[in-house]
């Protein structure tokens, strides 16, 4: 019996990417299950767009202000990753908040890591707020995305610990170690396995 079609991963992102690298290089291996088919981004000149293009994987662009309205942004972001004929959509680091139109075409697909532990510090400075805060323990949580700001049903979530002698940027490194490693075992695993979401629990199989 052939091996099925790896699945068909479109990862978004607005910064560095090394979410998307770690994924690429997961991909590499055939038994993972899954291949990047494109990459999205919602501004040029940032380091995830290169990644991509090193990888051969094709790349768009989706500013909100070359659009008239967000909502003409969240169509044309939504055709596009439509192109790709995604089984999931990634959310690795990218800083826009999608509409109703993305939501409907792929909010049963559409997960997203976030650097805290939810529901505690969720926006986009939740290192800064966890160190802040003078929690113990920080994270991250990969979850499905719903029309909250990360509030949806959680996939997976992995703790680290605070240092007495943390800053943010230590902080966020060290989440952004265990981050990548929550992502490429789990994006594997719902690709593989397949998953199921009852009263906000996530179960695979
Ligand atoms: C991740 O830590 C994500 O949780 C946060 O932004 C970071 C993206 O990092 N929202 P990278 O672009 O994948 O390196």
């Amino acid at each position: 019996m052939t091996d099925p079609a790896p699945a068909r991963l479109v990862v978004l992102l607005s910064g560095s990417g090394s979410n998307l690298q770690a994924l690429l290089d997961a991909t590499a291996d055939p038994g993972y299950g899954a291949r990047v088919v494109a990459v999205g981004a919602d501004r040029d000149g940032i380091a995830g767009l290169d990644r991509a293009a090193a990888a051969g994987v094709p790349t768009f662009v989706d500013r909100v202000k070359a659009y008239p309205t967000r909502a003409d942004w969240d169509a044309a972001l939504t055709a596009h990753v439509a192109e790709h004929k995604p089984d999931l959509v990634i959310s690795a680091g990218f800083l826009k908040l999608v509409g109703d139109t993305f939501l409907t075409a792929f909010g049963d697909r559409y997960v997203n890591t976030h650097n805290a532990l939810l529901p505690s510090f969720p926006g986009i400075h939740g290192p800064r707020d966890a160190l802040a805060y003078g929690v113990k323990v920080a994270g991250a949580t990969l979850f499905f995305v719903d029309a909250g700001v990360d509030t949806g049903p959680i996939i997976a979530q992995v703790t680290v610990p605070v240092l007495d002698d943390d800053t943010e940027e230590s902080l966020t490194e060290r989440i952004k170690v265990a981050e990548r490693a929550q992502l490429v075992e789990y994006v594997g695993r719902l690709v593989r396995e397949g998953w199921t979401i009852q009263d906000r629990k996530v179960r695979i199989p």
